[in-house]
């Protein structure tokens, strides 16, 4: 628990400060193109932990995730392009040639009636599926999910975002999700669901335990046997997954975020309320050891749960050392891969980005410590 709570308060202070970060990227090129071959798509050869809780069409959905990036920064921006980046239809392409799985992160709650019944507006609501429905005929997984619904785990808003009555908060992600599985309940199964990114605050412990089970109710009533992701509190924080009550479902796949050493990935980051300065490398004895003791706690939970793992984020800010994070990024993809536990990097073209929208090409020496 000692290393955890600093991090914890990290990303909580990080949250509730975002709205003081400035739009960092500049316009992208729609002309850029991928510098990377198409490569064949890799999966994680060694099996989950356990699959004595799910299907067998869920654990090999799981091993399936294989290796994965995380479209961040972009649909699930207040409104899209607010972060400086837009889901170009190049970038479909570029990810789907090279990853198994796309993460797509949505703000669903702001595109959404503000009453109880949380009506979706259909114009974003088809953005999202132009999105999923080009990435499913690439032949990939895709998970989309409910991503800063800031409200609900009690953090302040940002720019853009609209304020709902607390009386209907908990109503409205039930109602979204009600409408979203409707609208894709004849997708491929390749489609997955991720019900909260990042629970944590008031939704943590008890909450979240009571709230998801009424999510994946509305979800079920139309997509009865659709892998869903859900993950423990604290930020989807591997200590927190003791605390995480399942309802009985045998479609689940359980999320989990790291950012560990939280000091080393977020060094720099402006937007944090208590910065950490720049110049920590990575990774000695005592950093290795904080990735896999995270990593074997998320094994051993799934060993015992029955629950297959992803692992939908992990990743360093653009002003780490490119060998650091290379080193990192690395040793992150192999401790996972050697535990079974398939994942999504944090993120495209963005701030943690593999891709630069700068120049139209990929830092390559990142993109082999995930791909190579
Ligand atoms: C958040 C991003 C953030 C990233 C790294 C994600 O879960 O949605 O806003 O940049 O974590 O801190």
């Amino acid at each position: 628990m000692t290393h955890e709570r600093p991090r914890a308060r990290s990303r909580l202070l990080h949250q509730m400060t975002r709205s003081l970060r400035p739009p960092l990227l500049l316009a992208i090129s729609l002309a850029a193109t991928a510098g990377a071959a198409a490569q064949p798509p890799r999966r994680t050869a060694v099996p989950p932990p356990s699959c004595s809780a799910v299907t067998q069409q869920t654990c090999s959905t799981a091993q399936a995730l294989g290796r994965g990036i995380n479209l961040g920064n972009m649909l699930e921006a207040p409104r899209e392009g607010d972060w400086g980046v837009k889901l170009e239809p190049v970038y479909i392409d570029q990810v789907a040639g090279v990853f198994d799985t796309v993460r797509v992160p949505v703000r669903w709650s702001n595109h959404a009636a503000l009453t109880a019944d949380a009506r979706l507006d259909e114009a974003f609501a088809k953005r999202v599926d132009q999105v999923v429905d080009a990435l499913l005929a690439k032949g990939v997984h895709v998970i989309i999910n409910m991503h800063h619904y800031n409200q609900l785990s009690g953090n302040p808003l940002h720019p853009n975002e609209k304020e709902v009555d607390p009386a209907v908060m908990d109503t409205r992600l039930v109602n979204m999700w009600r409408q979203i599985a409707q609208r894709y309940r004849d997708r491929s199964p390749r489609l997955l669901f991720e019900l909260l990114n990042e629970p944590h605050g008031r939704l943590n412990g008890e909450a979240w335990n009571t709230l998801a089970p009424k999510v994946l109710a509305a979800v079920r009533a139309t997509n009865p046997t659709r892998a869903v992701l859900i993950g423990p509190g604290e930020w989807n924080s591997v200590h927190e997954l003791k605390k995480l009550r399942l309802p009985p479902d045998r479609n689940i796949i359980v999320s989990i975020h790291n950012y560990d050493p939280f000091d080393f990935t977020h060094q720099g980051v402006q937007h944090l309320a208590k910065p950490f300065p720049l110049g920590t490398t990575c990774c000695d004895a005592r950093q290795r050891k904080a990735i896999t003791d995270a990593l074997e706690t998320a094994r051993q939970w799934s060993a015992a749960n029955g629950h297959p793992l992803h692992l939908g984020e992990f990743g360093t800010y653009e002003k780490v050392d490119l060998p650091s994070r290379v080193a990192y990024t690395r040793f992150v993809r192999d401790e996972a891969e050697r535990r079974g536990i398939p994942w999504t990097f944090w993120e495209f073209a963005s701030e943690f980005g593999v891709w630069s929208p700068k120049t139209g090409e990929w830092v390559e020496p990142l993109r082999r410590a995930l791909l190579d």
